[in-house]
């Protein structure tokens, strides 16, 4: 199984990814870190530890994480996902608290045993997987990069190469803290991390319709498959749909099943000013960006795999089949 991290704000869609890392037997979830994003920490954190308890996984790791972006004040996303951050669903809160240890320190700590494991030969560098602001990621990288030899690969969800969500520019993670974005980016490229951005461009396609949705909450039994399903409801029915995307849980998936992406390896910054444009992922796609001693900045930007394709009905259905299996 691959060891990953999820970083999230749980979060409708964050909900969902969780239920596939935490069920998916191709994945060693070691722990979730927790940031305030789409609804404050302290709620983040509660929502997580309630996913993880309907999908039998109370044994994982969670940990609090940052409050705020690094310079601005938050700004959460609850008139998307609902006053408590997850679809304000009526279902039992988790009793459990979380691990007493920083986020970040949560992060160092996994992330460093990794690496103690590869420096004795084995191969159980982790997947790191930001769903949410990079806050906690910038941090760890910044104060910790030791940990770097137990890293595998970023594949983060956010950013795009052409549209925004948050604003007509930027998507809702980067915006939300666009100076993480830039420093996770930036160390990524010194340390040598790899990293794929998995963004707005594929983020909205794998989508599940109301008839799955009802068909995994005739499961019941407060268990995976019917949370799946009445997240599934609450979100189609929040943009009148007859459908709804899992979100990030394709970022999961591009981590199961990396075939199911197209990803180009190009150039991408992160806009930090702007009056409209803040917190944009500035991808260049010209086709002569191999050659950078014309960028008038003077300064090379990060490398990195972007999606810009994906397979929505091969991650729709690996989505599906994880969560209905999970359903007690
Ligand atoms: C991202 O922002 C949040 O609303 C979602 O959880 C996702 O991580 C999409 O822009
Ligand atoms: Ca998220």
């Amino acid at each position: 199984a691959i060891p990953v991290v999820l970083d999230v704000d749980t979060g409708v869609d964050d909900a969902c990814a969780l239920l596939l890392a935490a069920l998916h037997p191709g994945l060693d979830l070691r722990a979730v870190t927790c940031v305030g994003g789409n609804a404050p920490v302290d709620d983040v954190v509660a929502n997580t530890l309630t996913v993880l308890d309907a999908a039998g996984r109370p044994d994982v790791v969670v940990a609090r994480g940052a409050d705020r972006p690094l310079l601005e004040e938050a700004v959460d996303a609850r008139h998307v996902h609902g006053a408590d951050g997850m679809g304000d669903l009526d279902w039992p809160r988790s009793t459990r608290s979380p691990d007493p240890r920083h986020a970040v320190e949560v992060l160092r700590d996994v992330l460093r045993a990794a690496a103690a494991e590869v420096a004795h030969g084995a191969d159980t560098r982790v997947t790191l997987v930001p769903l949410a602001p990079l806050t906690n990621i910038a941090l760890l990288l910044r104060t910790y990069p030791d940990v770097a030899p137990g890293i595998r690969e970023v594949v983060f969800m956010g950013g795009a190469a052409h549209v925004g969500n948050a604003t007509a520019s930027a998507e809702f993670n980067v915006f939300h803290d666009p100076e993480a974005a830039a420093v996770v980016l930036d160390a990524c490229a010194d340390l040598g991390i790899p990293v794929t951005m998995y963004g707005l461009d594929v983020f909205y396609e794998p989508r599940v319709g109301l008839p799955e949705a009802d068909r995994l909450v005739a499961a019941g039994g407060r268990g995976a498959a019917e949370l799946a399903g009445r997240l599934v409801r609450f979100q189609a029915e929040r943009f009148g749909s007859d459908s709804a995307t899992i979100g990030d849980a394709g970022a999961v998936c591009a981590v199961l099943d990396p075939a199911g992406v197209q990803r180009e390896k190009l150039p991408v910054r992160v806009e930090l000013a702007g009056t409209w444009s803040r917190g944009r992922t500035i991808v260049d796609r010209r086709d002569w960006t191999g050659d950078l001693s014309h960028d008038p900045h003077g300064q090379a930007p990060a490398t990195i795999d972007v999606c810009l394709e994906v397979d929505a009905d091969r991650y729709t259905r690996l989505w599906l089949e994880t969560v209905e299996g999970g359903g007690r």
